[in-house]
């Protein structure tokens, strides 16, 4: 029997020091989808972002044609407006990194343009942001985006419209494509982008969210943008309807949040099919972290040699002297 995948161990929900190395070897490596590029239409206006404590902004430079097109936005760091790296993907999403240490778009996504070429991104014009922060771990919300395991029993109105019972995760590099009904694969496209956004399509609307990691472990910020083709009731009733399954999610994760800090829990194993996407997302914070630590640990082991040495050299000046 294989081995079955284990969860990350509560303690990685909880710590400071963690989260400073999920920092360095996820956050300011990976790329981020910013939204699609009617959210971008007022020349000059900047639209502002902060991910992992990194304050970004974005703004429309020019007007070729009525959608910003590549050379039209500006992805920059917010405190020194020096460009970070951007893409515009060819049906209109934009993507961006946080630094220059973070692969190119097609190294970090290699398999992803060909589905996001199904959907032409600039037909849902742009109708609404909010945020608000929540006592969780960002990895709290992405576990649960990552599995449908919940869904029957934290939202009932979700699951008439799309049974768990068939729900499937498909894990490719840096994403996961959820399928609610195998029997229907083009019924609407939900997204993960590791390690922290998502983008949903169905019917006229379109959302898409980031799980914002603040400087403390068990406090995150939810970004959430909508999109709809039509604008009053029927973008109201479709808002009203996501909202709902976004607050039940909200209210699941501060119990598991509160559970995982109270030291009872510490680890479990993963349902290699239901859990799939969780059991993704977790191996790649786990390896990327655990190399860091490695990667830390072999500065900090030769910066102590070099000290050794100069105090050393020091002495031998000193005494001589
Ligand atoms: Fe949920």
């Amino acid at each position: 029997m294989p081995e079955l995948a284990r969860t990350l161990p509560a303690s990685w929900y909880c710590s400071q020091p963690l989260y400073q190395l999920e920092r360095k070897a996820v956050f300011l490596k990976s790329w981020y989808l910013l939204g699609p590029v009617t959210r971008f239409l007022v020349v000059n206006e900047r639209v502002s972002y902060e991910i992992a404590q990194k304050d970004i902004h974005v703004y429309r430079i020019s007007k070729t044609s009525e959608f910003p097109g590549p050379g039209d936005l500006r992805v920059v760091n917010a405190d020194n407006d020096t460009e970070l790296p951007s893409y515009v993907t060819p049906t209109g999403l934009l993507f961006a990194a946080l630094s220059q240490s973070a692969p190119s778009f097609h190294e970090f996504f290699p398999n992803l343009e060909p589905l996001l070429s199904t959907v032409d991104f600039t037909r849902r014009p742009y109708r609404r942001s909010i945020k608000y922060e929540g006592n969780f771990n960002w990895k709290t919300m992405v576990d649960g985006y990552q599995e449908c395991l919940h869904c029957q029993y934290t939202h009932p109105s979700f699951s008439i419209y799309y049974p768990p019972t068939f729900y499937t995760v498909y894990n490719h590099e840096n994403f996961s494509q959820h399928i609610a009904d195998p029997k229907k694969p083009n019924d609407g496209l939900f997204l993960y982008f590791f390690p922290n956004c998502t983008l949903n399509v169905y019917g006229g609307g379109m959302s898409s969210f980031r799980v914002c990691p603040t400087e403390t472990p068990g406090v995150t910020r939810m970004e959430f943008d909508y999109y709809h083709i039509s604008d009053g009731d029927k973008f109201e009733d479709y808002f009203r309807f996501v909202r709902q399954v976004a607050i039940e999610d909200f209210e699941l994760c501060e119990k598991a949040q509160a559970n995982l800090e109270r030291g009872v829990y510490g680890e479990g194993i993963l349902n290699p099919e239901k859990e799939s996407g969780v059991a993704y997302y977790q191996e790649r914070v786990f390896d990327l972290v655990s190399e860091q630590y490695e990667e830390d640990k072999k500065i900090e082991i030769l910066d102590h040699d070099r000290k050794t040495t100069e105090s050393s050299v020091g002495l031998v000046v000193e005494t001589s002297a």
